[in-house]
């Protein structure tokens, strides 16, 4: 029997790995990505066509309102795609028996916290992204069953405007650099997350509910950029700069390591330290 996979926000940095690296459809598994143009999400009759006139076994949703600093000033429009429209979506999948594999992230915790943050630890976003995420995650467990919600942290991929991307540009063009120390956490190499995604859908786990993944090992963003500076090389890293804050915004939380035992006992190899994530992603041309 085919498994049919909806991937939404297919233009995305997560959307555009899976597609990559998984969208070899064989007789086993089928793919459909959908950009925003095909399927926004915050368009409810686009949502109930779609899923009337297919049938889905996972949706992974990839879509979302991404921009933490203009949350701050859109508070409602993220709030929309983030939260009400994944309530939508979730009452969908679940009138329609299709598992709902959603996307949160460690900004719905404040940082507080000193050692890995658990599933069960207590959520307080201290930014409006962090907050309309939460409450996509709460719509979820409120309206459908058949749930994996993954948070994970400081997505990194060669697709889309992310961190790296940023600093790999600069790092090329010889700039001087300013690197905040201020937070810490964890970042995740997209393919690895695709990865964990896709095994959760082709083993047929039904362990739902909410999960960690994010690469293993912490770093600050100051961390992050030295390590991307001597993986590209030909660079001076005394041109990186720690600086002990970054003026946003949105305020961040100081730590978000996640803890990943919980999703580690399903998955069948141990997760990559992020240093090896982000050297795979540089040495893949
Ligand atoms: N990036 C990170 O560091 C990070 C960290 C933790 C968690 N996450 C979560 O991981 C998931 C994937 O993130 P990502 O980095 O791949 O995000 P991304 O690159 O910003 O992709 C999100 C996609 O969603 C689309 N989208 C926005 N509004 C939509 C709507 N109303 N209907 C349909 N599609 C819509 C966007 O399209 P447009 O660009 O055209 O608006 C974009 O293509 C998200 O749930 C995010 O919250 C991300």
């Amino acid at each position: 029997m085919i498994t049919n996979v909806l991937v939404t926000g297919g233009n995305g940095q997560l959307a555009q790995t899976i597609k990559e690296h998984y969208f070899k459809n064989n007789n086993n598994i089928h793919f459909t990505f959908v950009t925003k143009a095909d399927l926004d999400l915050t368009k409810y009759n686009q949502v109930e066509n779609l899923f009337a006139s297919n049938k889905f076994n996972y949706c992974i949703n990839c879509a979302a309102y991404t921009n933490v600093e203009q949350a701050e000033d859109f508070k409602e429009l993220a709030f929309h795609v983030n939260a009400e429209a994944v309530k939508y979506l979730a009452i969908i999948c679940n009138k329609n028996n299709t598992k709902l594999i959603h996307v949160s992230t460690d900004y719905v915790f404040n940082g507080e916290k000193k050692e890995p943050y658990l599933e069960i630890d207590t959520t307080n976003p201290i930014n409006n992204y962090g907050a309309s995420k939460l409450k996509g995650e709460v719509y979820i467990a409120e309206n459908i069953q058949d749930y994996f919600i993954i948070r994970t942290s400081w997505l990194y991929s060669k697709f889309g405007k992310n961190f790296y991307k940023t600093i790999k540009e600069k790092i090329e063009n010889n700039a001087d650099l300013k690197i905040t120390v201020a937070e810490t956490g964890t970042p995740t190499s997209c393919v690895d997350l695709a990865q964990a995604i896709y095994f959760l859908i082709t083993s047929k786990n039904i362990n739902y509910g909410l999960y960690h993944f994010s690469n293993n090992g912490q770093a600050t963003w100051y961390d992050f950029t030295i390590e991307i500076a001597k993986l590209i090389g030909n660079y001076n890293i005394d041109k990186i700069q720690p600086v002990p804050f970054f003026k946003t915004k949105a305020k961040r939380p100081k730590f978000s390591v996640l803890d990943k035992n919980k999703i580690s006992t399903i998955l069948p190899q141990e997760i990559p330290h992020w240093k090896d994530a982000l050297k795979v992603l540089i040495n893949t041309k």
